[in-house]
């Protein structure tokens, strides 16, 4: 049975770590196959590199999960939204447009993401069994602030351009939540074990709207998930304090701390639910003895509780590679 089932599951108190973004620029393996393939969307939709790019942490570090190499942009992109990357300004989409969005039907959807699914086909079988795959999908409130085009930076969403949608949004909502449904359970099929939902930018919504925004469609899917007995990992990122109502309402089997978390709170306020991550990824651009001491926190506070060991966002691109190793070693010595 692979490792994440063991706790997710069975709620087993064993070792299990893997990171966010393991896969990505901090690789030198990973930059090397990117610098030949300049088109990110393309990258993606080639099955046989995103499977050796999937395997790449697994094979340099043994983490126990790998997690599918593609992108949460690649459902806008299945709709029909253009999706650019250029170099150092982050994702770009076309103009939203309403009608072409309603007009999408399933099957053509997983028609252009079916090398997807085929990447995690052949990274199943080339995987241990003891190991996890997991897959994931971007939460409606984070893909619709890159669909919209309504994030100004990490911090800020543009409230009136937001506002100018207020009336349609339960209607896109509802559908989002469907196409998002179907690419986990087509995920689910090609052989992931489990699906980790990111809600990245969460902490931009309005307090006003987090539950319309927030946690009533991340429930919907949950919802989706415990009908077909899908293994699933909430990550709420930025939402602070509410990730207790988030908890409460959701009801996800696990739960991932961003950074911004305390532990010691995690572990009095969430109950009912696996926890993971928590550490700053920016921890990893410090020395040897500040890592571990970090890194001691969270294993200390959850050492007798089933726990994902993992970060609190994405390891950064400027991250030593060597780091991750000493870091799972020291977990694992722990
Ligand atoms: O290893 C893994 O975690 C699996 C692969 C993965 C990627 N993106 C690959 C990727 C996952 C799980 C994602 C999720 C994702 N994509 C999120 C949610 C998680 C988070 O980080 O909050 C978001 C918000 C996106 C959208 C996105 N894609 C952004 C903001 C960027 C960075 C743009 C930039 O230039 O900094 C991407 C590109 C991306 N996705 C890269 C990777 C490895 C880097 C692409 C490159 O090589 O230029």
């Amino acid at each position: 049975m692979s490792n994440l089932k063991q706790i997710l599951i069975h709620k087993k108190v064993c070792k299990s770590v893997w990171f966010m973004r393991q896969a990505g620029r901090y690789l030198p393996e990973f930059r090397n196959i990117r610098s030949q393939n300049q088109d990110f969307i393309n990258l993606c939709l080639n099955s046989e590199l995103s499977s050796t790019i999937t395997l790449q942490p697994v094979e340099r570090f043994d983490v126990d999960s790998a997690i599918i190499f593609s992108d949460i942009l690649m459902v806008p992109y299945a709709l029909g939204q253009k999706v650019t990357f250029t170099k150092n300004e982050g994702p770009k989409l076309d103009k939203f447009n309403l009608e072409l969005f309603l007009s999408n039907n399933e099957e053509k959807f997983s028609i252009r993401l079916n090398s997807v699914y085929k990447a995690i086909e052949i990274t199943r079988k080339k995987l241990e069994k003891k190991k996890s795959l997991i897959s994931f999908v971007g939460a409606p409130w984070t893909l619709l602030t890159y669909m919209l085009g309504i994030k100004k930076n990490k911090t800020e969403v543009d409230l009136i351009e937001l506002n100018k949608y207020e009336n349609q949004m339960d209607i896109i909502l509802e559908k989002l939540v469907k196409f998002i449904c179907i690419h986990i359970k087509n995920q689910i099929d090609a052989g992931a074990d489990v699906v980790q939902i990111f809600d990245s930018w969460a902490g931009l919504i309005p307090q006003k709207r987090i539950k319309d925004y927030c946690y009533m469609p991340n429930a919907d899917i949950i919802k989706f998930c415990n009908k077909k007995n899908i293994s699933n990992i909430c990550f709420p990122k930025g939402i602070r304090e509410n990730y207790e109502t988030f908890n409460k309402f959701v009801k996800p089997d696990c739960i991932s701390l961003d950074f911004d978390i305390d532990p010691v709170w995690a572990r009095s306020k969430l109950s009912n639910v696996i926890l993971q991550g928590g550490l700053d990824p920016k921890i990893l651009l410090k020395s040897q003895k500040e890592i571990e001491e970090g890194a001691t926190k969270y294993i200390q506070t959850f050492k007798d509780i089933p726990y994902i060991f993992n970060l609190g966002h994405g390891l950064l691109p400027e991250t030593d590679p060597d780091k991750v190793k000493e870091l799972i070693k020291f977990y694992r010595n722990f």
